[in-house]
């Protein structure tokens, strides 16, 4: 009676082997959900994002002087701490085979996207607008250089 409830461990033992080894085996297939184009992905993930970062530290100069614009609450720093984590995913989202018009440089300025998003959501963490505002400076700038060598907005896009 007892052998017998061993073997019966024994043999679900082995089994359990067995299926976890499949499992390491198969490679996952990778299949992405394509349904946003680039234009998509540029208009409704990283533009609102992006617009969040940049209203978030401002200076406005009028005959009487300059209003800072600054975040004032948890919820604000919480806001731009989201965006700049969707920013840096963005950065992810672009190197996608689908929405990569290379392997090359189109990654490095993805990358660098991610990488500024990186410096403005620790800077959200902080609590510090003088690096949220630089950040902000640098992501234009990332977004600025794959525009110049890859977005033509000139012509008609699909
Ligand atoms: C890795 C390259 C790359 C990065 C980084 C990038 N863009 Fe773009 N973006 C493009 C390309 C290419 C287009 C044109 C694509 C199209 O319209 O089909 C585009 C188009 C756009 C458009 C216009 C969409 C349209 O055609 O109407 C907006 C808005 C935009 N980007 C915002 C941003 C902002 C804001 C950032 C930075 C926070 C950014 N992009 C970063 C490549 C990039």
């Amino acid at each position: 009676m007892r052998k017998e409830t061993t073997m019966k461990f024994k043999t679900i033992f082995v089994l359990l082997c067995i299926s976890i080894l499949n499992a390491c085996s198969q490679k996952s297939p990778h299949t992405y959900n394509s349904t946003l184009n680039l234009k998509q992905v540029m208009e409704w993930v990283i533009d609102p994002s992006a617009d969040v970062v940049w209203d978030s530290v401002k200076y406005i100069t009028t005959s009487s002087g300059t209003e800072e614009i600054s975040p004032k609450t948890d919820a604000d720093w919480e806001s731009i701490r989201n965006s700049a984590a969707t920013l840096i995913q963005a950065g992810n989202i672009l190197m996608l085979d689908h929405l990569a018009k290379d392997n090359q440089q189109w990654h490095e300025f993805a990358k660098r996207l991610s990488t500024n998003a990186e410096v403005a959501l620790k800077a959200a963490q902080n609590k510090d607008k003088d690096a949220l505002f630089d950040a902000g400076g640098n992501i234009y700038n990332a977004c600025k250089a794959c525009h110049d060598k890859y977005a033509n907005f000139d012509k008609p896009q699909n």
